[in-house]
């Protein structure tokens, strides 16, 4: 039986197989993606029961045979956040439940520090994404209940084993502080 998530995978595929920029394929992923977000029961199936109240990792759904595209889902308890960082490959986030906080950063000029650009709290069926250079960002589960987002990756991420380019532990510049000489 065809599940919602075999046809969220359909749709991915359908966008991937076309050769495009990284800016492209995200720009056309989200609105294909937009009321194609699962339910939250029908990817909780997918983990392993103890994961299912929150846990500290990543859970691979589904690599796509060719390795063109990865989908990954998070279970979150509330408050917890990554850390900030930033990927070696276009992402598109899909919000399943929960309300998942994207704050997103620039470094500033002497790279010593980042600069906060942009923070959005997406409910369920929000669907966003990015594409390298300039993606540094932290997710952060802003509600009160468990949340669960799909994280698609333009890589296989089983071969490289993480998609992440670099975690930044720097100061963040407070609002309204001058950062441009
Ligand atoms: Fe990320």
């Amino acid at each position: 039986m065809q599940s919602e998530l075999d046809d969220l995978y359909a749709v991915v595929r359908g966008v991937t197989r076309i050769p495009a920029d990284w800016q492209t394929v995200v720009d056309a992923l989200i609105p294909a993606l937009a009321g194609k977000v699962p339910a939250a029961p029908v990817v909780l199936r997918q983990v392993p029961a103890p994961a299912r109240g929150g846990d500290d990792r990543s859970h691979v759904l589904h690599v796509e045979p060719d390795g063109s595209y990865s989908v990954v889902a998070l279970i979150s308890r509330p408050g917890q956040a990554t850390s900030i960082h930033d990927h070696t490959t276009w992402c598109v986030v899909a919000v399943v439940a929960g309300v998942e906080c994207e704050e997103r950063f620039r470094l500033t000029d002497d790279g010593r520090a980042l600069f906060p650009m942009e923070t959005r709290n997406d409910p369920p069926g929000t669907v966003s994404g990015f594409a390298p250079p300039g993606d540094i960002h932290r997710v952060t589960n802003a509600g009160t209940s468990v949340g669960i987002s799909l994280h698609i990756y333009g890589t296989d991420i089983c071969r490289i084993g993480n998609s992440v380019r670099r975690t930044y532990d720097l100061p963040i510049v407070p609002p309204g502080k001058k950062t441009r000489s």
